[in-house]
């Protein structure tokens, strides 16, 4: 049976948007972007890759609702997060002549969506944004929330604002044609729910988590939704991340710093640097006597059997890299106060916490037994 997309709402007064889940959205987008448009015209903005196999979906749905729009196609990568291709890609919005009263689409995995979002935030002092997530990490994390960013040569998404979508798209069936890899690396984030406060949805991952990763229809769909409730509801308490909202940060202390260390390239993706890192926050969390060693166990067993990293040593070409250069990667972390660093920790799985007292040495010694067991 044909049913028509899944809805969450993110409750955000009238910040507040709508976020449809489905196997068929795409083909929908017209009818559900015109309602939120001032005028009927969008600069769709995608990558290579996305535009090579879905952008004839998408802009014939624009058509059909009589939605003028032009195409703006970028290289594909994490590599495009950076200042140059933020000012090539407001150069040429301003160039189409895109007005306060257009939007842009960001049709794309989190890359697509943190810099065409971030585009949109300051083109003319802001333009509005829809957020048309095409991987499992967009779907389930960065097209929620408004979070937009771009790396810096000295760190990860430091440069960025916030500015929540009008609207968001996620059609699960783009999904199937995600290369394998890419759909692990999205599903470090759907178990980041479980382990900040869902130990129910964790359980459900150990039990269905295969069936997510090798693309099964309603799995996904189910993890889709689940994630989208969680982060919106995180979101809608804490937008600008005044307190708990830093929660979704777990693992990304030590993620931010991989990923800075492999210089964005493709060796390391955003998502199994987010996977390493919760292993890792668990790990110290054990180590500093608040999580039992099992609950650590648990966690490294399933996101192994994810078919994910677990550890910094297994990183190609992290072999000779010092922990005290990690650490001084994190000390650029956005959640840094007063020079001390702040972990997500966890007192076990579904119980994570804020730690803003965490001692640099025990990093240090976590990181030298990783990087260690690989020599
Ligand atoms: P990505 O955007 O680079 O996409 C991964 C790869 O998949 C790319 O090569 C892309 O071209 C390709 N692709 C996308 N959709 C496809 C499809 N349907 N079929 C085939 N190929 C497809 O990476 P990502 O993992 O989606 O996003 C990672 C980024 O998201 C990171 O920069 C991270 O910092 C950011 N992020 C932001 C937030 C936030 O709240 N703003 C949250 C989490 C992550
Ligand atoms: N991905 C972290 C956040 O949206 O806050």
């Amino acid at each position: 049976m044909q049913t028509g997309p899944d809805v969450v709402d993110v409750a955000l007064g009238d910040r507040g948007y709508r976020i449809h889940v489905g196997a068929n959205v795409l083909e929908m987008a017209g009818q559900l972007i015109a309602p939120v448009l001032r005028r009927k015209r969008v600069a769709v903005v995608t990558d290579e890759n996305v535009a090579a196999r879905h952008l004839a979906t998408f802009t014939a749905s624009l058509d059909s609702s009589s939605i003028t729009h032009d195409v703006i196609t970028l290289p594909a990568g994490e590599r495009v997060k950076s200042f140059a291709h933020f000012e090539t890609l407001l150069d040429r919005l301003i160039g189409l002549q895109i007005e306060r009263d257009d939007a842009i689409v960001a049709f794309g995995g989190g890359v697509i969506g943190d810099l065409a979002g971030f585009a949109a935030s300051v083109l003319r002092r802001g333009v509005d944004v829809i957020q048309a997530p095409t991987t499992l990490l967009a779907q389930v994390d960065s097209s929620v929330g408004g979070k937009t960013a771009i790396n810096t040569r000295r760190g990860k998404n430091l440069v960025g604002t916030f500015h929540q979508p009008r609207l968001v798209l996620a059609d699960t069936s783009v999904l199937k044609t995600l290369p394998r890899r890419e759909t692990k690396a999205g599903y470090a984030e759907v178990v980041k729910y479980g382990l900040i406060d869902r130990p129910d949805f964790f359980a459900w991952l150990e039990a269905n988590g295969a069936r997510v990763v090798s693309g099964d229809t309603e799995a996904t769909r189910h993890a889709v939704m689940t994630s989208c409730r969680a982060k919106a509801r995180i979101v809608s308490a804490d937008e600008r991340e005044a307190g708990s909202r830093a929660l979704l940060n777990l693992g990304h202390t030590f993620a931010h710093a991989l990923e800075a260390e492999a210089a964005y390239e493709g060796r390391l993706l955003h998502g199994e640097a987010v996977a390493i890192g919760m292993v890792k926050a668990f790990e110290l969390s054990s180590r500093l006597g608040f999580c039992a060693a099992g609950e650590v166990a648990r966690v490294r067993r399933h996101i192994a059997d994810a078919g994910l990293p677990t550890s910094v040593a297994s990183i190609p070409g992290f072999d000779a890299v010092h922990p005290r250069t990690l650490l001084d990667h994190m000390r650029q972390d956005k959640k840094v106060r007063g020079g001390r660093l702040t972990f997500v920790l966890a007192k076990g799985i579904g119980h994570a916490f804020i730690a803003s007292d965490v001692e640099e040495e025990a990093v240090i010694a976590l990181l030298g037994e990783d990087l260690a067991a690989a020599a």
